[in-house]
């Protein structure tokens, strides 16, 4: 009877850590390292150079630190990158730290709307990686696979940790 309830904990927790998803690394970049967000004393280089050290992934966080008032931070379309336009930002924060998470792949762009600090160089474009578990987007030209004996593949799955959670138990 023992051997039985610890075969089916065994065999429930097999089974539990079988379906758990793999959890995902998030990352969190503090923009500027211990510069954090200001007008760069280096210039433009600082946020090119720091961007080229980190690896950005959607659900990763961006930590912009400045004092509130002192700084805020525009997210940007391209054409207004360059030449630091400030009207009409996707976004903007104003209050520091401003934590920023990462939802969409591909490039994004940031700058300071205050004074002259953009072209000063307080500014910072990153290129965003899909996460691996970001499901496909429609219209992707994978072939539609045949019907997949899905019943039959999970049972077969089931069945060897079954086995093995019994195997277990019986040294138990
Ligand atoms: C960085 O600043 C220099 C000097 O002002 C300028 O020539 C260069 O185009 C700037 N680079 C970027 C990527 O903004
Ligand atoms: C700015 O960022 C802070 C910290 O992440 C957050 O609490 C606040 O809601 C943000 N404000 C706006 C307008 O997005």
């Amino acid at each position: 009877m023992a051997a039985s309830k610890l075969m089916i904990v065994v065999v429930v927790m097999a089974i539990a850590s079988f379906r758990l998803p793999s959890t995902v690394a998030q990352t969190s970049h503090v923009v500027g390292d211990t510069t954090g967000w200001t007008i760069p004393p280096g210039g433009n280089a600082t946020y090119i150079t720091w961007a080229s050290s980190q690896t950005f992934t959607v659900g990763d966080t961006l930590v912009f630190n400045f004092a509130t008032n002192a700084h805020d931070v525009a997210e940007v379309r391209e054409e207004a990158y360059g030449p630091c336009t400030t009207a009409n930002p996707i976004s903007t924060n104003n209050t520091g730290p401003a934590i920023l998470t990462l939802t969409r792949p591909g490039n994004h762009y940031y700058i300071c709307t205050f004074g002259t600090h953009c072209q000063a160089g307080q500014k910072l474009t990153i290129t965003v990686a899909e996460s691996s578990t970001t499901p496909a987007p429609p219209g992707s030209t994978t072939p539609p696979s045949p019907p997949a004996p899905s019943s039959a593949s999970s049972f077969t799955a089931v069945v060897p940790i079954t086995f093995l959670a019994a195997a277990l138990a019986f040294f138990y």
